[in-house]
């Protein structure tokens, strides 16, 4: 197993206490924990997005914690992909122009079959054309992760990635989701509320207050347990 994320002891002032994990590449990584416990927070330091307030995070054997702008932003763009809760769509472009959007900036070629394989998959097929303002939350939502797939970028971070999809596209977008990280070895930290959704990763942190309370394997844990363990942590 190939060491691709290691998180050192990382804290943030008033929110995270010191949080040690190492993740494998092609690692399947599910978040869970109470509103406000922090897994938000913990996404966004180990993304690069934020700054811990102590420790650091290596990337690929970059210390990202340490990187200056704009070498981080550069970073970012090549090795990761993000698929945000509030989608971070651009609105003055269409479908197909957002979701080609991360390799025109990387001055990358689209494998067009891949496109056309994934925009068909998440059902987007007679979207492409149409202006993402005008696309429910689930639409939208489906692109973003469009996007994300079709990138080159080998870990991909997913912030309540189904939230906004119904039953049937949740199912489909999971699939997809999944799939496509296995088969192309992408590693994939998902942040869910969703037992469903944690219950297809390979392994679940369980974050309470700041804590990295557990690291449970999904072969050793079902929807019942998932619920015990959020109940009990709850506000405590
Ligand atoms: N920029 C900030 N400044 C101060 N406090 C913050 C900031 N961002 C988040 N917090 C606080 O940190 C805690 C954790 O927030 P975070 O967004 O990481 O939670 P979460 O687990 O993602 O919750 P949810 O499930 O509701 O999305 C919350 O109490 C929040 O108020
Ligand atoms: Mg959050």
């Amino acid at each position: 197993m190939k060491e691709i994320i290691q998180i050192k002891k990382i804290t943030k002032k008033n929110i995270l206490q010191e949080i040690t994990i190492t993740i494998n590449e092609g690692d399947c990584i599910g978040i869970m924990g109470n509103s406000g416990a922090g897994k938000s927070t913990l996404l966004n330091i180990i993304s690069g997005l934020e700054k811990p307030t102590t420790g650091s995070v290596v990337i690929n054997k970059v210390n990202i914690t340490n990187l200056k702008e704009p070498k981080l932003t550069k970073f970012r763009a090549t090795n990761i992909s993000y698929i945000f809760q509030d989608y971070k769509l651009v609105d003055y472009l269409t479908v197909e122009e957002n979701i080609k959007l991360i390799e025109k900036n990387n001055k990358a070629k689209i494998n067009l079959n891949k496109y056309d394989t994934i925009v068909n998959s998440l059902g987007l097929q007679d979207k492409l054309k149409m202006n993402v303002k005008k696309l429910s939350g689930g639409q939208k939502q489906r692109v973003a992760i469009a996007r994300s797939l079709i990138g080159r970028s080998k870990i991909i971070f997913a912030d309540e990635p189904t939230g906004a999809l119904d039953l049937v596209n949740k199912k489909i977008v999971l699939n997809e989701l999944i799939t496509n990280s296995k088969l192309n070895n992408k590693t994939l930290i998902i942040v869910t509320h969703d037992p469903d959704v944690a219950l297809t990763t390979d392994q679940i942190l369980f974050i309470s207050n700041g804590k990295l309370d557990e690291i449970i394997k999904t072969k050793d844990i079902d929807i019942a347990k998932i619920e015990a363990r959020l109940f009990n942590n709850y506000e405590k």
